[in-house]
């Protein structure tokens, strides 16, 4: 589909200039860096590029007051003009007061966002900027389809989100673009203040600084019908195709999950029934999303809570006999799984409960007489231990989140454990309140998938919010901070109080006696960590990180081109987080004491032919650069919603599932041009022509009609992207 694409844009790019000699300058506009179209069910959100909003005159606003000219549509500064306008925002300016304005207004034609000037820290006061709703997840929410609870009942974000749907479900009529690069943004300023920029009388005359950009989805209206159009596009294209590459109009999000046994995994060959086991499973989500969902990084939605597990994770990897042992012994295990797309209706834990309803969590039967990881059903998973925020408490406290009808039938252990998770965030001086009343509902986790699956898993959230989220930029392009010295100390000393607890509570699950050895958590890891993936700004610009590739990512992707950092789950696995993490979870978990003597990649990989049950991974130490063999029993795993999966057709658009897809979509560059001292319609009347000329020559092929601009189903089954 990928190379589809590219020579769509090949052409698009070269042929559909039809306006070249007015325009001066080009700016690349990288995938994901623009708004688009992306779907649920029953909606469509996003942006899309239609005739009233592609070409416009650049504004800027850039405080408050500004957005009074919004509502005028700055005529007192532009008066001879009347069309459209592209405002230039910091995205620090998105705010509750000013959304609607952007959203209704008559003369805009999009925004140009950048990054805001002031930078925030995480613990500002600062107004609410979360991109997610009021109840993130409320249509998956576990009590509201067991109808125990209405629909969003518990507005865990309101103090934060900054619309009740939250701008992720919005359907905008403008469109958005993102520049990143601090070159392309000086150039649209200049030409803004060149051109754009009134003169001492109060107003200003021809020739303005425009700006035209587009992006064109090829899909509209929502998943169930982009599921449906998908299919029979495909049917087509196959009987064309002998590629086999089959170019789609729409797709499944999806990406990788991580799933990590450090304990004697029970395993059986896939023809033997075996005993059941019990599970404690570690978690914490890999995503996070942004109004323009793909410049998310998530340093509190996301990377804070996996450092803790991973931090975890490398404590127990240096002491495996004894948790080995203490499993073996309690036939209970802990295992690590970090979910993909939890932020859109808990894509990944999602497929992960349905999985192990058909017997095939973590691994499918392969051949009866090959060893694998015995299946792991819900009913086997004790508890759902899951770690959020991490970094941003306030006055020291945390909070551990259980479900009160299911505590209440069983408290013994889950007070053990919770006690185990108080004495190790109190080593480190924070305090824990546990909220066990028997009304106590579980706020938006993992945990909801398992609960939907089965009624005795249990939930231990651990998570400095009680009521509401304390963090105001959940999910949001804004949640990407300024960390001051002080600052980054109390969130390392929370990383590692959290991942202390989840220590000491796998520790008393296994039945291991937790002393400072097994609960000895490695702060100076901690601490490289921080650096490596949050104050960074790439995964791999730190040493540490950099010796952990080893130059392997650089041949996975043929270049650094992947290079923003972004936690974002797309219809395609293009970003690099996922590998970094499993890298990472390698380091933690694997271990080379059996295989001292492999000395090459090709080895290494041999090791795991004919078994199901380890991974071998030829991998460099992130201290010495060094290679080595690591053995370990991580999984690396794509995870599809079964509402989408066209694998699990039974499960079609069943809303028990997350039904989140995406468009694919054509971007075409931002083009700066003059608009001369003609009218406004006149220019775009010759530009029209000239673009409708130049694209007959074009093979047709960046015709309006080739793409499906339109907004509703009919248009849409009648347009053909190619
Ligand atoms: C889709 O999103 C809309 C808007 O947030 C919401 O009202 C609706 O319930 C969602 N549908 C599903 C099936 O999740
Ligand atoms: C404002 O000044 C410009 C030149 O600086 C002039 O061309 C224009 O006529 C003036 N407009 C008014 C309303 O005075
Ligand atoms: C399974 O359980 C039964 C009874 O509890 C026991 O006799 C048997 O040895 C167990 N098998 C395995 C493989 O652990
Ligand atoms: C687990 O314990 C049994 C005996 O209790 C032993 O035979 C087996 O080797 C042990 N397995 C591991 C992985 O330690
Ligand atoms: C499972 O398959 C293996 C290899 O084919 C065979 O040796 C073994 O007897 C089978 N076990 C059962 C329980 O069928
Ligand atoms: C209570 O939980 C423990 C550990 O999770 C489990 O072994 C036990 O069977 C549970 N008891 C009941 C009554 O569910
Ligand atoms: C790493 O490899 C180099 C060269 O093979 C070797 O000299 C060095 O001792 C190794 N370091 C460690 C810590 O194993």
């Amino acid at each position: 589909m990928k190379s589809w694409l590219a020579i769509v844009l090949l052409i698009g790019g070269v042929r559909c200039d039809g306006f070249s000699d007015q325009v001066f300058k080009t700016l690349y506009i990288g995938e994901g860096n623009a708004c688009y179209r992306t779907f649920n069910k029953t909606h469509e959100f996003g942006c899309q590029a239609t005739k009233e909003n592609e070409n416009g005159l650049i504004v800027r606003i850039d405080k408050q007051e500004d957005f009074e000219n919004l509502e005028s549509c700055w005529r007192a500064l532009y008066p001879a003009f009347n069309g459209k306008f592209w405002a230039l925002l910091p995205v620090n300016l998105i705010g509750r007061n000013t959304i609607s304005l952007l959203k209704s207004s008559e003369c805009l034609a999009g925004v140009i966002l950048y990054n805001s000037p002031q930078p925030q820290h995480p613990e500002e006061e600062i107004t609410s900027a979360s991109h997610d709703a009021d109840c993130p997840n409320a249509a998956s929410d576990y009590y509201f389809q067991n109808k125990k609870e209405e629909y969003c009942e518990r507005k865990i974000n309101s103090g934060g989100s900054i619309t009740r749907d939250g701008l992720m479900r919005t359907d905008w009529r403008i469109q958005m673009v993102f520049i990143d690069k601090s070159d392309d943004l000086s150039v649209i300023e200049r030409c803004h203040s060149l051109f754009n920029i009134p003169k001492e009388n109060g107003t200003t005359g021809y020739p303005y600084c425009g700006m035209s950009f587009r992006l064109a989805n090829m899909a509209a209206g929502n998943s169930e019908i982009c599921n449906r159009r998908g299919k029979s596009e495909a049917k087509l294209f196959q009987a064309n195709f002998d590629s086999g590459e089959v170019p789609q109009i729409c797709g499944a999000m999806h990406s990788d999950n991580i799933f990590a046994f450090p304990t004697p995994i029970p395993s059986s060959r896939s023809n033997e029934t075996m005993n059941s086991s019990k599970y404690m499973m570690i978690t914490s989500r890999m995503d996070s999303f942004g109004m323009i969902p793909e410049i998310s990084v998530g340093e509190v939605s996301v990377l804070t809570s996996i450092i803790s597990v991973i931090a975890a994770a490398r404590s127990m990897g240096t002491q495996l006999e004894k948790w080995q042992k203490a499993s073996n012994e309690s036939n209970k295990n802990v295992f690590f799984a970090f979910f993909n797309g939890e932020s859109l209706d808990y894509i990944g834990s999602g497929a992960a409960a349905y999985q192990m309803g058909k017997d095939i969590f973590p691994q499918r039967k392969i051949r009866p007489d090959i060893v694998r990881i015995h299946p792991i059903h819900a009913n086997e998973i004790d508890y759902v231990l899951e770690v959020q925020q991490i970094g941003v408490s306030k006055g020291r406290k945390y909070y551990v989140h259980v479900d009160g009808e299911r505590y209440d039938k069983n408290k013994t252990s889950t007070n053990k454990l919770m006690d185990r998770i108080e004495r190790g965030l109190r080593s480190h001086g924070f305090d824990l309140e546990k909220l066990t009343d028997s009304g106590t509902r579980v706020p938006p986790a993992s945990w909801h998938s398992f609960a939907k699956a089965d009624p005795t898993v249990q939930s231990l959230l651990i998570a400095p919010f009680k009521e509401e989220y304390e963090y105001r930029r959940i999910n949001s392009i804004l949640d990407k901070n300024q960390w001051t010295n002080d600052e980054k100390e109390k969130a390392i000393q929370e990383i590692e109080a959290v991942a202390t607890s989840i220590l000491a509570a796998s520790a008393d699950y296994v039945g291991l006696e937790t002393d400072d050895v097994v609960a000895k958590v490695d702060k100076a890891l901690i601490a490289t960590l921080f650096d490596c993936l949050i104050v960074s700004n790439f995964w791999f610009d730190c040493d540490f990180m950099k010796k952990l590739d080893g130059d392997r990512y650089h041949k996975l992707f043929n270049s650094y081109g992947f290079n923003e950092k972004s936690t974002y789950i797309s219809m395609e696995t293009h970003t690099a987080f996922p590998t970094v993490l499993h890298w990472l979870t390698i380091f933690a978990l694997g271990s080379d004491k059996e295989t001292l003597n492999v000395k090459s990649e090709t080895s290494c990989s041999h090791l795991g032919e004919f078994q199901a049950m380890y991974t071998y991974t030829w991998q460099p130490s992130p201290y010495t650069g060094n290679f080595s063999c690591l053995k370990s029993s991580i999984g690396k795993k794509v995870m599809v919603s079964p509402a989408v999966d066209p694998y699990t057709p039974e499960e079609e658009m069943n809303t028990r599932y997350s039904t989140w897809m995406e468009s694919v979509y054509v971007i075409e560059s931002v083009n700066l041009y003059l608009m001369e001292d003609t009218s406004f319609e006149y220019t775009m009347l010759i530009i029209a022509v000239l673009s409708a000329l130049l694209s007959m020559f074009a093979v047709g092929r960046c015709s309006e009609s080739t793409f499906i601009v339109d907004e509703g189903e009919p248009a849409a089954e009648g347009g053909e992207p190619l």
